[in-house]
Formats: C-alpha cells, structure tokens, sequence
C-alpha cells in the first residue's frame, strides 16, 4: 500500500516508517521540517514530504496517491494552548483526507474513560482529536494506549528519570492507586501495522495495552528492579498536586515542562483497556510483551549509538525500543563524558600503536601508582583488579583482558573503545580515536564515558571528576609522546 506518516520526526512515527517499510508497503513521510529526517537509517526507502497539520493546503497536495495515513502528531509541548491547536490540526487532516481520497486514516491516541469531565486535559484532547478524525467519509482506525515502554518515549522518559536519581520518593496519593497499562513499542508497532488490514471496514476503535496492569509505584519499583538499582522508597502524600508535582519533575528531570504537566496531569486517571477482543483480534497470534521484558529493551541503551554495548547483556540492541539518531536529548538515558584532543606530528600508525599499547607493564603513563591502589581497591570489594595486565605488550584483539579493562573494539589506525570491568556505580569505557582534521594534522580524541546507575553513579562521576580530568589529560600527553618517539624512531 501507498502509506502517509504525519508525525514521522516524533517517537512513534520514526519507529512505525521502518516497521512499514519491513512489511512491504511504499512509505510518504509528512514533515514541517524535512530535514529533521535527513539522518535517519531508513531515509533512503522513504520519500519525503513537507506538510503541517496547520496548513491545508500543504497536506492536500502531501496526500495525493495515498490509500492510509498515520496521524501521530500532538502539539503539547510546543504550545499551552495544545488543545486548540490539536483541534485544528485534526479538522485540516479529515478535511484534506476526504478531498484527496484517502482510503483509511489510523491515529493512536490515549486510553481513559470516554468522559471528557473525569479526564486530564490532555487525555480528554486526545480523544477529542479522535472523534473529529473519524466525522468525515474516511474511515478511522483509533487506537489508543498508556504509557509506551521504549527509550526516547515521553512517559517512559520520565519514569526512568525518576527512580534513576531519586532513591526516595514523596509522591502524589495517586500514583500508588492509578492504574495503568502500559506496553512495549514493539507492541504498539505491531498494531499500528496490523490496523492497515484493509478487510476491516468501517471506522474503528481499539484499546491497546500489554499483559500487566500496575500502579505508576508499581512500575517505578520494577523499573529499578530490572536496572539493578537499590528498592525505592515511595511515599503517597494526599498534599501534592499535579502542579507542584510537575514543577519537581522539572527539577529533576530533563524533560520540557510544558510536556512533563500535561503528562502529569493525566496520571490522575485509569488508563486500562476495558474491551480486550478486539486489540485480541489485532494482536492474531502475536503475543504482546511483559512489562519487565519492555524494560529490558527499553534500557538496552544510551543516546550516543556508538556506544555499542549495553548494560543489560541479555537486551537485544537496534530494536524499536533502543534510541533512535533523531530522538530529542532529554531521551536514552545519561551519558556522562570527558573528550579531550591533541594534535601529534606522529603517523596515524605510530598513534594507533601507542594507543594500543598502553596498560600491562608499559603503565598508564601518569600516576601508575594510583592506578594499581584502584585495581587494589577493586581486588577488596571483589572486581577483576589490574593484575590480569595483557596477553602481548603490543597487540590487542576484541575480547582481550587490559589491566581492568577489555578490548570492545579494536580498527587500526582509527578507533580502540575498551570497556571498563572493575566494579563501578555504572558502566564505562576509555576511547580512542586517530582522525585527521581539516588541515589534514593527525589528531588523537580521548572520550572517557560513563553511564551513571542511580544517584550512587552520579556522586561517583562528580566527586572524582577533577583527580580523573587530570589522569586523562595526563594520559592523552602521555600517548601523543610516546606516538611522536615511534615516530622516530621509524
Ligand atoms: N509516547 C507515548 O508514550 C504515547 C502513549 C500513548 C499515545 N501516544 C500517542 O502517539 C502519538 C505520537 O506520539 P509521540 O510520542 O510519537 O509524539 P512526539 O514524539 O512528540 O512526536 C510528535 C510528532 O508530531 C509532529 N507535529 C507536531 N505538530 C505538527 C504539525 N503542526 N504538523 C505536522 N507535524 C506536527 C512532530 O513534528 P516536529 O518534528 O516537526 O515537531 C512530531 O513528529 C500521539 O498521538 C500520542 O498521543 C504516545
């Protein structure tokens, strides 16, 4: 089929165009910025398109040739008045749906009772966008669902922004009533593919969700379960509001205000399915996702995709729920960096081997001291210590043992990534990179990174920061040095 995405630079649309491309349909991306798109994988499989909601006419010529259109666009965020704006937004896309005569329009909206009173704004908005998506002559496919469990998802975001750096929580009464239910994005995908289904006539609603129903504290105490962080002590107090509240979030998480309130605010209401058959039927064979698995892809990693490695072994990685290049920033958890350059007059060959050289008896180059008294304190509270050293003073292979680092990845003369395996509050890796800049002059970047886990990693990162800044620097002097004798010596 011929597909339209609206909202294909968001969360879900991003993950739905590969997800359509993989089941053989032809892929029209709508986007007021098309250039947002410009550093996606799948960019090449797709065309693109630009239009906005708010303009007609851009959507009218955007729609021709279309048999479906997505519509994952909200306007919360951007706008206190998001309720309006999403109004206009859905008129002008069943108005251009009808002229141009496209054959089904899907959205995915929010669960929640269908009373506009009992609901927050934004849940109440989300449902309004549906009914006025499904009052023309184009059949509506409206799904709705809760929190979607999957980096780089606003809830989610959240969520894991909480329990990460609060160890103690003095919540709202509600969060430990309210239930929900939550999904996986793999799930979500799913169905929005399978509501294409061009058998089923009519318009139609379905309720989407996964196998559990818990309380936002239930979630939360699982969350820090499956990330291996300490239990989480979670006090419900009737004084807190969903204003105050979000003002705290603000605080203490990265996400914009203007999206964490109304997200808030709607944790106030029940968001379960209350009709199980027909998202049953949708589902066919397909059986939806745990909440603890979701996590565990969803925790599969990091904003900077070339760090490879995940902290949860078992999480398969590029999945729906791992982070995406055009996610926003405040999405796929934190990653703490020191990056360091220096020019050299070495060969890229002399840096690589001085690079991949270091550590065993060659030493760290700077206060090898300090570095044997951290391998001691590893050796105390059970790590693998520094007395491993090297298998050759020279050469490394992926998977070798360095001191209390391994070999990740190994590309002479360009990268050498080691993860570090001594016992840490996170995961972390030293990096090297050999690049010529502009000029054409070698340049050695030094990238030590950390992922903090919960406010344990944090303090450790910020409490050693100044002795590690100047381990590193010394370090990175040291390499260029030694790089520069090869040199000569070559
Ligand atoms: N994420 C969740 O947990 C969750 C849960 C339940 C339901 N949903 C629903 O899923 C849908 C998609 O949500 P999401 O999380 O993917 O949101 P998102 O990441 O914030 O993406 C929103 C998308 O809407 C686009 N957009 C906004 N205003 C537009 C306009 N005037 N014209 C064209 N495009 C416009 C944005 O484009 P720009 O890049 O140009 O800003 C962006 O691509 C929404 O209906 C939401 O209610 C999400």
């Amino acid at each position: 089929m011929n597909v339209g995405i609206i909202g294909a630079t968001g969360y879900v649309g991003g993950r739905l165009a590969p997800a359509l491309l993989a089941a053989g349909h032809r892929v029209r991306c709508l986007a007021r910025t098309p250039s947002r798109l410009d550093g996606v994988p799948w960019r090449a499989g797709v065309e693109v398109v630009k239009a906005d909601v708010l303009d007609g006419a851009s959507l009218s010529q955007a729609f021709e040739g279309l048999d479906a259109v997505y519509y994952l666009v909200h306007a919360m965020g951007h706008t206190q008045d998001f309720e309006r704006v999403d109004r206009t937004g859905a008129q002008n896309t069943r108005t251009a749906a009808e002229k141009a005569g496209v054959g089904r329009l899907v959205y995915l909206g929010g669960l929640g009772v269908d009373d506009p009173r009992a609901l927050s704004h934004h849940l109440a908005s989300r449902h309004e966008v549906g009914r006025i998506l499904g009052s023309g002559t184009v059949p509506l496919t409206e799904l709705r669902a809760a929190v979607i469990i999957g980096s780089g998802s606003a809830s989610f975001e959240m969520l894991r922004h909480l329990v990460e750096v609060l160890p103690v929580m003095v919540c709202p009464r509600w969060v430990t009533r309210t239930r929900c239910q939550p999904i996986a994005i793999a799930d979500v995908l799913h169905c929005l593919v399978a509501a294409l289904d061009s058998s089923a006539a009519g318009s139609r609603r379905i309720e989407i969700g996964g196998p559990d129903i818990l309380t936002y504290e239930e979630m939360m105490r699982r969350y820090a379960a499956v990330a291996g962080l300490r239990s989480r002590l979670i006090v419900g107090v009737p004084v807190l509001t969903p204003r105050l509240s979000s003002h705290w979030l603000n605080l203490v998480t990265p996400l914009p205000i203007g999206l964490a309130r109304p997200l808030v605010d709607s944790l106030r209401n029940d968001v379960v399915v209350s009709d199980p058959s027909p998202l049953a039927a949708l589902l066919g064979s397909y059986r939806p996702t745990p909440f603890d698995d979701a996590l565990r892809r969803a925790l599969s990693h990091i904003q900077d995709l070339d760090v490879s490695t995940s902290w949860i072994d078992s999480a398969p990685r590029g999945t729906a729920a791992s982070p995406m290049p055009q996610d926003p920033d405040w999405a796929g958890g934190t990653v703490l960096a020191d990056v360091r350059t220096m020019r050299t007059s070495a060969s890229p060959e002399a840096v690589f081997a001085a690079v991949s050289g270091v550590g065993g008896a060659r030493g760290w180059y700077f206060a090898n001291w300090l570095w044997a008294a951290r391998g001691w304190i590893d050796k105390l509270l059970g790590g693998v210590g520094m007395r491993r050293g090297r298998r050759h003073p020279d050469e490394l292979r992926v998977g070798d043992a360095l001191d209390f680092f391994r070999v990740e990845v190994c590309e002479p003369p360009r990268l050498l990534r080691l993860r570090a395996e001594m016992k840490l509050p996170g995961q972390a890796w030293l990096e090297w990179r050999v690049q010529r800049d502009e000029g054409g002059a070698v340049v050695l970047q030094q990238s030590a990174r950390f992922h903090p886990r919960g406010v344990a990693g944090r303090l450790y990162w910020w409490l050693l920061w100044l002795p590690h800044a100047i381990i590193w620097r010394r370090l990175l002097a040291g390499l260029v040095r030694a790089a520069q004798e090869r040199s000569k010596e070559t």
